[in-house]
């Protein structure tokens, strides 16, 4: 079987550091042969240090399967438009686009669900649901043919999970832009599709709870573990590859199967034994 990735280019956005899911989705497409360019969130003006870009060329260094690193701030036009104008040009076009990007003010996370503000309900919707659409427009015309675009999303989307809050409300909207983009871009023969791991230590995954959900996910999955970043990466490189090329508007939970159940499973025996 030929390599994965081989003669493939794409875009990665969602780098932050070394435990990011779109940095364990690169690690896998880089042993597949292929080639990535790479966007990150802009540092701050008085940053003289840029710490963001700075991680992410540390992390790339010397790669020669990486070709580029380029701010880009989701929420600016300008910024996403000048991320393909990049792509363009030293990609060629795109075989995959790889969008990991969420936020939402901690205020807004951390608080009920009723209490969300006004504005830190749209602005974790803009970062984290709206700006599929955006780099998926801008991306529009550098798409190759059979080109497969990928998200990250989260089950809090698809039933309550208490602590995740507006953010469940934002991948609710992703998983349906998801569903509505594989078929604009469907007769272009593009395919759009959502990765849903189980919690991973990230650090977006610790600021929405992550630490107490692995010992859930551990105590009531069928296979009674927490998936892996690697897993992560090897199913994110599927869905982007040519191997999934069957697959559109497909949410694909990776989870030890936690998402399946009707009730906490195994978990019951702990239940019964504290109250026996
Ligand atoms: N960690 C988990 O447990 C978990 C589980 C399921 C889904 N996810 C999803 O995976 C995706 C990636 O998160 P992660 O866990 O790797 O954390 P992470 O913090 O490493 O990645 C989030 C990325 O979003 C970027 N970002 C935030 N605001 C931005 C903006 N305005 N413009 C451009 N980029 C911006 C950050 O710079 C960062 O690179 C997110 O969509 C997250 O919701 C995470």
């Amino acid at each position: 079987m030929q390599p994965l990735f081989e003669n493939k280019k794409g875009l990665i956005t969602g780098v932050f550091n070394k435990q990011s899911i779109a940095w364990a989705i690169s690690e896998q497409i880089f042993s597949g042969g292929g080639i990535c360019g790479f966007s990150y969130m802009p540092d701050k003006p008085d940053d003289e240090r840029k710490k963001n870009f700075s991680r992410v060329s540390k992390l790339i260094e010397g790669n020669p399967q990486a070709v580029f690193v380029h701010p880009m701030d989701v929420t600016k036009d300008e910024h996403v438009e000048n991320l393909m104008a990049v792509a363009k040009e030293k990609l060629g076009g795109l075989d995959f686009l790889l969008h990991s990007i969420a936020f939402a003010p901690p205020d807004d996370l951390n608080g009920d669900t009723i209490d969300t503000s006004r504005a830190g309900f749209k602005l974790a919707m803009e970062i984290s649901a709206y700006s599929l659409i955006a780099l998926a427009r801008a991306a529009r015309d550098i798409l190759n043919p059979g080109a497969s675009i990928l998200t990250l999303t989260y089950y809090g989307g698809e039933r309550p999970v208490p602590g995740y809050n507006v953010m469940g409300v934002c991948k609710a909207a992703l998983d349906s832009i998801v569903k509505y983009l594989a078929f604009d871009l469907g007769a272009r023969g593009v395919r759009v599709n959502a990765l849903s791991p189980g919690p991973l230590q990230t650090i977006s995954g610790r600021g929405a709870g992550v630490d107490e959900m692995l010992g859930l996910y551990e105590a009531m999955a069928p296979l009674g573990r927490n998936i892996t970043h690697e897993e992560t990466g090897r199913c994110g490189a599927f869905l982007l590859s040519e191997m999934s090329s069957g697959i559109t508007g497909e949410i694909l939970h990776l989870d030890g199967g936690y998402n399946i159940m009707g009730s906490p499973g195994r978990m019951l025996d702990q239940i019964k034994a504290a109250r026996s």
